[in-house]
């Protein structure tokens, strides 16, 4: 359980907080998780007073927990809440936190905890106005303060080293918590369990018996009114840059030398810095971005992305791309990763899939074998989450014939309970201090390097945007890229 402590959150009437963060924290008072003595303050510009705000939380908590309120314990949340409303560029708001945390009376606990819930745009002036005010050292000598920073991390390579830069005015490396939230998931943390904590699989785990490896993240849902941001950002940039790029690190990196936040970390870094960089031709010949046209999803027409709302009429932003990257080292020299991730697709998969090799001979040729595919590792992150193995099986009957069969783990069978959310996850670690599942400052730095250097390609080549239509499995390009290997795309 972490010391006791207080956690401000910048952006405290906004969606994340309302949506994520509020439900989490109650989540983790239900379990026992948040030490008694346990304080939160809410800064934002909306103007409300103490009591509107414990409202507005009552409300976010009954309306997103996982979990059925229990009013004894929202009330014990909701009792220990305060609210500043503040300009974040205004100096003065930070005084007045400043005297609200270190009021003898006010019984706020000396170890601070900041959550940066607000537009991107605001992460550095709060970071340099928390330094200003002295806050970003507690006033208790063996006191902490850490600060959680939420993405957009960056907009490219130099905005994300210029946000760095700055924020390292502040605060040390050990003190910042970048968040993706990809690594707060169950499943996505079980990658490195079922890796390393099993004998079976990591023998096989390397170029000589993987032939290549597909990361599928797909939703159905559209730009769902953010398209004012989404418009700046793309695809590549929402997803590949670090949901992504994480889940390629997670499944590709060497074992570390302990499950320890740097160790960990360590090897996902050296993923990302073996990554082959794209030349000018790669980029055509590797990269596909196409942008959603309308189309049904369930029964529904939806429209096209150019005529959702905030999107500029001629924009070129993508809503989904594929890459094949190669990763340069011992363990997967020759082996592509294909990733694809895509708004308005058929359906909402996030998957890792694994192919093995053919077996060097095939005895059952002669018979019906031709529906035999390649033995594959499917790791479902979600939405049913689990893993499938996939391998060849002898049909009952007289003859030898083969069919495809799975095997299949399912968390909702083998685990009882509603697993806890990723912000439970990554708010309880923040909380004790461990950084493991948290974006180190060269991790995000290499993502956008290789996320820079497509997105400079992609302005060069000026090639054509490609399109797809809405509830479809992306365009026809994503099927060549794949296809010219020799391979096509899974179907979750
Ligand atoms: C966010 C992106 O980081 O992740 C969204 O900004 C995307 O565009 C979301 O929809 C996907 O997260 P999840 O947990 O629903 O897979």
């Amino acid at each position: 359980r972490p010391d006791p402590f207080t956690l401000v959150i910048f952006g405290a009437a906004g969606d994340l907080a309302h949506r994520k963060l509020f439900p989490a924290l109650y989540n983790l008072m239900v379990d026992g998780w948040l030490p008694p003595d346990f304080r939160i303050v809410g800064i934002a510009r909306r103007a409300y007073n103490n009591a509107e705000f414990r409202q507005e939380v009552a409300t976010s908590v009954q309306s997103f927990s996982r979990r059925p309120p229990d009013l004894a314990v929202l009330n014990r949340l909701t009792g220990g809440l305060s609210y500043i409303t503040a300009d974040f560029k205004d100096p003065a708001a930070y005084e007045a936190l400043k005297t609200l945390l270190t009021d003898p009376e006010g019984g706020f606990p000396p170890n601070y905890l900041f959550y940066l819930a607000t537009p991107p745009q605001a992460y550095r002036v709060i970071a340099a106005a928390i330094g200003e005010a002295g806050l970003n050292r507690s006033p208790d000598p063996h006191g902490w303060v850490r600060i959680i920073v939420e993405k957009p991390f960056g907009h490219d390579l130099e905005s994300a080293l210029s946000l760095n830069h700055d924020l390292h005015q502040v605060f040390e490396e050990p003190q910042i918590y970048r968040i993706d939230h990809y690594l707060g998931k169950e499943t996505v943390q079980n990658i490195l369990v079922f890796r390393f904590a099993n004998g079976i699989f990591e023998p096989l785990w390397n170029r000589q018996y993987i032939d290549h490896v597909q990361i599928t993240v797909a939703e159905s849902l559209g730009v769902e009114g953010r398209g004012s941001y989404y418009d700046q950002a793309g695809a590549l940039r929402d997803m590949v840059q670090n949901h992504m790029l994480q889940l390629l690190s997670l499944i590709a990196m060497e074992p570390p030398v302990a499950f320890e936040a740097d160790a960990v970390r360590d090897e996902k870094v050296k993923v990302l810095r073996s990554i082959r960089p794209f030349s000018t031709r790669d980029i055509t010949q590797f990269t596909v971005r196409a942008q959603y046209e309308t189309g049904s999803i369930d029964g529904e027409v939806v429209p096209g992305y150019l005529d959702e709302p905030d999107i500029a009429s001629d924009s070129r932003t993508e809503t989904y791309v594929a890459l094949r990257l190669l990763i340069d080292n011992w363990r997967w020299a020759g082996v592509p990763f294909y990733l694809r991730t895509g708004k308005r697709l058929a359906k909402r998969a996030t998957e890792i899939a694994i192919q093995f090799k053919r077996a060097p001979r095939q005895f059952f040729r002669q018979t019906e074998t031709s529906e035999l595919e390649p033995n594959q590792l499917t790791i479902k992150i979600q939405p049913d989450e689990g893993i499938s193995l996939r391998f060849g099986a002898k049909v009952p009957g007289p003859a030898i014939r083969v069919r495809t069969v799975n095997m299949e783990f399912l968390y909702g069978t083998s685990f009882a309970g509603s697993p806890p959310e990723a912000y439970e996850r990554l708010l309880l670690d923040a909380m004790v201090g461990d950084s493991t599942l948290f974006t180190r400052k060269d991790e995000v730095e290499e993502a956008w390097t290789l996320v820079t250097s497509i997105l400079h390609g992609w302005e060069r080549a000026r090639g054509p945007l490609a399109t797809y239509e809405s509830g479809s499995w992306g365009p026809r390009e994503a099927d060549e890229l794949i296809a010219r290997d020799g391979f096509q795309w899974r179907r979750p």
